[in-house]
């Protein structure tokens, strides 16, 4: 098998191993603090020569906060994410007034050009869709988007052909859809099926696996990026693990959180590209950064992993 010439050796053995795998990286060493020498792994964008990290950010509610919070929040975990060598920042059309602040800092010279930016179309009607894609463009310093959804399907056979067209036109790079409810998995899939996706973006993680039946094989078939949401069930998933001790067996794959727990099962799925992660607190985005490292569960540990998990 030929390598391409970009191809990390760490990419390679990604793309080789999938699940089960063991990252080619030491682990951090338990209590999650990483070294600045920590980088996270990459894995390729099928069909490209280009590469991205593993764990990323869904900036969703530290954006929505800007007005009571400021910008620092937002900011402290994108410095975090970008220490380790990570840059997807995934987000969504909010009022014109905190985008514009959340353009700011990501125009920040710290910032600037070193992130993937994942923008979405969330809304009813036609020209209301391409008002949003001139506020994502403007979000970005009008520079081509790195990658435009259409979230959670809405609308989508009005938006869709305007997604293809900037796609042509090069506004944007990488085009998808998203959805983060297991009951649309069934029009996800025709959709899939039937459209030229680069990526899609879905919910998957140890509570809510449903997505490696199908849609996950489905999108290694055909050569689709897959961005991860809802790792923590939107924060619902730290109430059921509350007061509970990790499982022994969890150093077995170099876990050290119940974060981590969650995320090392999704990335042990060779078909997932980046897991998306919310957070407002730098310290959360380490530790779900430290879920890169180390090994990965394999099949019959991820299904040990589900069957703890499932009466909690
Ligand atoms: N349809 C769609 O397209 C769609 C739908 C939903 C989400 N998304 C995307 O996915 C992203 C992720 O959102 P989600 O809803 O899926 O949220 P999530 O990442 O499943 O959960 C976020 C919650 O987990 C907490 N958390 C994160 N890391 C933690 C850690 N290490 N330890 C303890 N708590 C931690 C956060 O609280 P703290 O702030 O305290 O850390 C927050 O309450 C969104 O921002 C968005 O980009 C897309």
């Amino acid at each position: 098998m030929a390598i391409p010439n970009d191809t990390t050796r760490r990419d390679f053995l990604i793309s080789l191993v999938g699940a089960g795998a063991v990252l080619a990286t030491r682990p951090p060493a338990l209590g999650n603090t990483l070294s600045a020498q920590d980088m996270l792994p990459t894995r390729p964008i099928p069909g490209t020569e280009e590469t991205l990290p593993i764990v990323g950010f869904g900036s969703s509610k530290p954006v929505l906060e800007i007005p009571t919070e400021g910008t620092e929040p937002v900011a402290g975990v994108i410095r975090m994410l970008l220490e380790h060598g990570g840059r997807v920042v995934d987000t969504s059309p909010r009022t014109p007034e905190i985008d514009e602040e959340f353009g700011q800092v990501l125009a920040a010279p710290e910032f600037s050009g070193r992130l993937f930016v994942s923008t979405k179309i969330n809304t009813d009607g036609e020209a209301s869709g391409i008002e949003q894609m001139r506020q994502n463009q403007r979000l970005v310093g009008g520079r081509t988007l790195d990658l435009l959804q259409v979230e959670s399907m809405r609308d989508l056979d009005v938006h869709w052909p305007n997604v293809l067209r900037w796609k042509d036109s090069g506004e944007a790079r990488y085009i998808g859809v998203t959805t983060s409810s297991t009951g649309q998995h069934d029009q996800f899939e025709s959709f899939m099926r039937a459209e030229p996706l680069d990526f899609v973006q879905m919910n998957y993680s140890v509570m809510e696996p449903d997505a490696e039946n199908r849609l996950l094989p489905l999108a290694r078939d055909l050569g689709m990026g897959v961005l991860i949401n809802r790792p923590f069930m939107n924060g619902s998933y730290f109430g059921r693990v509350s007061g509970r001790s990790l499982p022994e067996w969890a150093s077995e794959f170099d876990c050290a959180s119940w974060a981590q727990f969650s995320l090392k099962y999704i990335l042990a799925h060779p078909a997932v590209t980046c897991a998306l992660t919310e957070t407002t607190n730098p310290a959360h985005m380490e530790d779900n950064i430290g879920a890169a490292f180390g090994r990965l569960p394999d099949e019959a540990t991820k299904r040990r992993m589900r069957e703890l998990v499932q009466d909690f």
